[in-house]
């Protein structure tokens, strides 16, 4: 139900279009202030009127109704009070109506493709990683509840000459045993190695140039050295894929563009946007005030963006998106607004459909991250990490652990935590606010739906009949008012990309229910009023599990 769209249907006036009402109310967020209001500042500018004034006139413009109970106008701003029966009655109705497990809204026939984590072959999958895996990995739930057809692209990052030096290093120092053992973290020993012993040794930086040309010319034992590193990485990924409950539809990556990328250049050449640069090859964007972007170096080989071209037509031809999400750290603005300015220049519209989704730089507690000194924090041990923490605490206060409770709790703390404030902004990843049961964290939603369970399950079958008066008191409209934002929630997360939009609203459920807990018994005398109320926590129970889900997160029915 749309309280906006109710009272915009109730005023009848020249003075502003329907539109421009409907996109001038918000909802009150204090109830003193009814449920929605008009605040007139903005509107004083364009109607050449004292916001009083255009308050007051509106006010006189209000048609009664069963809807609205009463309009106040306080100094520029008009508040209506919607009639709490008729809406909490709408509401609950439609609620019932969603059941226990929300189905997607109906198909929309459109599809869209969000690349996201595109992790690179033999480099460790660190916490930097956690926002674009996450942030796309909700992005992909969210998408399809809203009717979308979702196709998961990890665009492997699996190209490049330092594949040609890690062979060197395999081949040189590499002990198959200790990289069956400690996989990804073997790997990077090696990288490590080489990098320092290649100051000294100019010679190893030739050797790894010949053997990147051997993957590139498709030399067997090269490649099986290739595919060995590919199939560790994914081995490793995969795990952490699993904990945080992700999938991908595709895994074609860099060298999956190899032979895509041609036809691409081809093009450009033949639309005149290939010009020669210091003997390299690029498409000329000064008029944009961007640095050029570069697709051949001098000798002929591609570049990274060659290859986003390449996979961005790929992707075009392939799925035929509505929309193509790339879920990337904000270090690579230039790079996406120059990829998709290209597509543009070649007289393509559907550069509009191409869409970075940027977000900050994820750092634990003042550490400094980098791959080449090898002082990387990896992923896996930040989850295995925090469900040690959750089962050390579970220990202490002797709570038996079921259903994997202490794994869920765990990595839901920081999947929450990552997704818990704006994306732009850079992160400082810390155990003690993650998992803290206070305060805005992932446990404390996941212990507030526990507890709506558990309510449930000592209430035990109760007879009886809905009686609305049981949840007569400010506390329940205003969780009533947020279960009937759900819907609406997930579009705007959707919209903006922004899925910390439905962390925040989770929040505001929990505590409003909790307020609601805090201040009402569940289970009374009262046969209808134990019912009623007993189906209301349900209600809040189910919109927090499937909201979590959209966020990646599992909810217990036991904490
Ligand atoms: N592998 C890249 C990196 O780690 C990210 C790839 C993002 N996707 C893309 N289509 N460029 O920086």
């Amino acid at each position: 139900m749309d309280l906006k769209r109710i009272v915009c249907n109730s005023i009848k006036t020249d003075l502003l279009s329907e539109d421009e009402l409907y996109c001038a109310l918000t909802l009150s967020v204090d109830e003193k202030n009814g449920d929605v209001c008009l605040p007139c500042f903005k509107l004083a500018k364009t109607l050449r009127k004292s916001p009083m004034m255009i308050a007051d006139t509106i006010k006189a413009c209000v048609v009664e109704n069963e809807y609205i109970d009463k309009t106040e106008s306080v100094s520029g701003y008009l508040n209506f009070f919607l009639n709490r029966t008729k809406i909490s009655e709408y509401v609950l109705g439609e609620i019932a109506q969603k059941g226990e497990e929300y189905k997607p809204f109906e198909s929309n026939g459109k599809t869209v493709c969000i690349d996201y984590s595109s992790i690179n072959i033999a480099k460790p999958f660190h916490i930097g990683h956690l926002l674009t895996t996450v942030i796309g990995g909700s992005l992909y739930r969210i998408y399809k509840y809203l009717g979308y057809k979702t196709v998961g692209i990890n665009h492997l990052g699996d190209w490049g000459t330092q594949f040609g030096k890690l062979i060197v290093a395999y081949k040189k120092w590499g002990n198959d045993e200790d990289i069956e053992k400690r996989t990804i973290k073997a790997l990077l020993d090696l990288y490590v190695r080489f990098h320092k012993e290649a100051e000294n040794d100019e010679s190893l930086n030739e050797e790894g140039r010949y053997w990147f040309k051997q993957i590139e010319e498709g030399n067997e034992e090269a490649l099986a050295i290739f595919e060995k590193f590919k199939t560790i990485t994914l081995k490793e990924v995969n795990k952490v894929y699993d904990k945080l409950g992700i999938k991908f539809d595709s895994y074609a990556g860099e060298s999956f563009y190899n032979d895509k990328m041609q036809p691409v250049i081809d093009e450009l050449n033949a639309k005149n946007l290939l010009v020669e640069s210091e003997g390299a090859k690029v498409v000329n964007l000064d008029e944009y005030n961007m640095a050029p972007c570069l697709i051949l170096k001098k000798d002929g080989a591609t570049l990274y963006a060659t290859r986003d071209l390449a996979a961005a037509f790929y992707r075009k031809q392939t799925y035929d998106f509505d929309k193509c999400l790339y879920v990337v750290a904000y270090q690579q603005n230039l790079h996406f607004k120059q990829v998709f300015k290209v597509v543009e220049l070649m007289g393509y519209d559907w550069a509009e459909k191409l869409v970075h989704v940027p977000f900050g730089m994820v750092s634990l507690e003042g550490m400094t991250l980098s791959t080449r000194e090898g002082n990387v924090v990896f992923l896996e041990d930040v989850l295995n990490t925090s469900v040690e923490k959750v089962k050390a605490v579970m220990k202490e206060k002797n709570t038996d652990e079921e259903d994997g409770v202490a794994e869920k709790v765990g990595v839901g703390a920081v999947i929450f935590y990552a997704l818990s404030s704006a994306r732009i902004k850079d992160l400082v990843f810390s155990y003690d606010k993650a998992l803290s049961f206070e305060g805005e964290t992932g446990p404390y939603l996941q212990y507030t739906h526990a507890r709506c369970r558990s309510v449930i399950r000592k209430a035990g079958e109760v007879e009886g009949k809905f009686d609305l008066s049981a949840l007569d008191s400010s506390s329940a409209y205003e969780v009533i008012k947020l279960l009937n934002e759900y819907d609406a929630t997930v579009i705007e997360a959707g919209e903006k990309y922004e899925p910390s939009i439905i962390s925040h609203y989770l929040i505001s459920l929990a505590k409003a229910y909790n307020k609601f807990y805090l201040e009402n018994r569940i289970v009374v005398d009262d046969k209808n009023v134990t019912y009623t109320r007993v189906l209301f926590t349900k209600y809040v129970a189910d919109a927090l599990k499937n909201g979590l889900g959209l966020i990646l997160i599992d909810a217990p029915n036991k904490m």
